[in-house]
């Protein structure tokens, strides 16, 4: 692919999500020599621009260099009348047809799920030529099972699975991609890898701020659909699967058959597994209804029923305006047997910690005698600090999920994407209580911003995660 001329369709141009995300991801490849010689990008929208408005509005969120001008002379922009505007879709091929008949074509779909249809249904009608045809989306895939199934329905009538590549970009973060080394090219975590000798496993996801100019989607939509459903359960997929034979792009169905397996072992959620709450002063938001009873908090606790996992706890946690920026993946193993004989004072469980974000770091929660005249256990940790062991984090070394999972596109692996039967597991096993909620109308509890949320430690260790609080982090300072 690399040869061959390509051209990327950005849908939705002159949208928030392209102009973040989509077009400094493509910069980025750009700048690393990513992309092909030959390659052109042709922003689609519904509203008239002119292209020197369209390159100093993309460009705004570019870093400033030689290569961005040479980049955005590459741009071009086409508006139409709608996602359905077959004439305008048309001037959209012209366009690729005269910049090269072979070319490769990636669509990007940055607008909303209601038009993913409809668009798909468009391209079918007008784009031809030589070369593979790709698409890329990213969520709303439906808000329950039954749209989910509409959605891929719909897609289905006009491009194959093959063709889509749904995109979660939890997948594409470092410390995510890293998970298949981690669990199966070290012997000391393949081996304890199952309820032998885990506890429990915990996910975690923290934001520090709320809904952020965002309430009028969020509040439809809710924290367990924007960050558990998805995301979280795409992690928990990696750390519960069955290793596949091969990690290359061809073994990627093997992987995503491997992650499906998971979810249909998984049982959907029990109301009395969930904690739910929601921020103070959520609903001042003015796009927030002032009756919302949409949680902003989530943290439930789910079972993976197959011989590797039996009894072990996955507890899922998520929430907004909370104490920090984290997200982390927690393996509880469980007590090292004899040790409550052996030590007066209680021996802290160990725990592989995979810290996603911010700094990517793994560490192992290691009992060590206390220093010095006493013989009794502390916890202390080994560690891999990415940042102090593999330098700076850039762009170049470190780049971001959507950089990462674009690359993955252009070469044709989709191991990091969502397959449609993934999707629906994943709906399956959420639907009934995300019906129930809004049915009854339950009401979140309501806690501070900036706080960890409302009170669920209890209700975790109920779960069998057990929370050593006499730990402190070790962060390059005694304390
Ligand atoms: C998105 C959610 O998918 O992920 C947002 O819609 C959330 O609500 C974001 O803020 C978090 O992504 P990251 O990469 O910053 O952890």
């Amino acid at each position: 692919w690399h040869f061959a001329p390509l051209v990327i369709v950005i849908l939705g141009a002159s949208g928030d999500l392209a102009a973040k995300k989509t077009y400094p991801s493509l910069f980025s490849l750009y700048t690393s020599g990513l992309l092909p010689k030959q390659f052109k990008i042709i922003g689609y929208a519904r509203s008239p621009k002119t292209i020197e408005a369209f390159r100093g509005h993309v460009g705004k969120y570019l870093s400033n260099d030689n290569d961005k001008l040479r980049f955005l002379q590459n741009c071009e922009y086409i508006n139409g009348q709608s996602y359905g505007d077959e004439d305008a879709f048309r001037t959209v091929n012209e366009a690729i047809q005269n910049f090269s008949p072979v070319a490769n074509k990636l669509f990007y779909f940055a607008i909303p799920a209601s038009t993913f249809a409809v668009s798909a249904k468009t391209i079918k009608n007008t784009v031809s030529g030589e070369g593979w045809l790709r698409i890329i989306l990213e969520k709303p895939f439906g808000h329950d099972l039954e749209s989910c199934r509409k959605l891929t329905e719909s897609l289905a009538e006009s491009y194959n699975e093959e063709s889509l590549y749904r995109i979660d970009h939890y997948l594409g973060k470092e410390m995510v991609q890293n998970l298949m080394t981690l669990r199966f090219s070290n012997l000391y975590f393949s081996r304890l890898w199952d309820t032998q000798s885990i506890a429990a496993v915990l996910l975690t996801f923290k934001e520090p701020f709320g809904t952020d100019g965002r309430g009028g989607y969020f509040d439809k939509y809710g924290i367990i659909r924007d960050i558990i459903q998805n995301h979280l359960m795409q992690v928990l997929c990696l750390i519960a699967m069955e290793p596949p034979v091969k990690l290359d792009g061809s073994s990627s169905d093997q992987i995503r058959t491997n992650k499906v397996n998971v979810l249909k072992a998984i049982e959907a959620i029990k109301f009395e597994d969930i904690i739910l709450g929601q921020y103070e002063g959520y609903r001042d938001d003015p796009t927030v209804p002032d009756d919302s009873t949409t949680s902003t908090f989530c943290a439930l606790k789910l079972h993976v029923n197959t011989p590797r996992w039996e009894g072990v706890p996955f507890i899922l946690k998520a929430g907004k305006a909370l104490d920090e920026r984290k997200a982390e993946i927690r393996i509880q193993f469980k007590d090292a047997p004899g040790a409550s004989f052996m030590f007066d004072s209680p021996c802290p469980r160990n725990e592989l910690v995979i810290r996603l974000q911010p700094r990517e770091a793994i560490y192992i929660k290691t009992n060590v005698k206390t220093p010095g005249f006493s013989s009794q256990p502390v916890q202390s940790e080994l560690e891999v600090d990415y940042n102090t062991r593999f330098g700076a984090s850039d762009s170049k070394t470190n780049p971001d999920a959507y950089t990462r999972l674009i690359l993955e596109v252009l070469r044709g692996r989709s191991a990091g994407f969502v397959r449609k039967d993934e999707l629906e597991e994943a709906w399956r096993i959420f639907t009934p209580l995300l019906h129930r909620i809004e049915r009854e109308k339950v009401m979140p509890q309501i806690y501070p911003q900036g706080t960890r949320g409302p009170e669920h430690d209890v209700k975790v260790e109920e779960w069998g995660y057990l929370r050593n609080s006499e730990y402190v982090y070790y962060n390059g300072s005694v304390v």
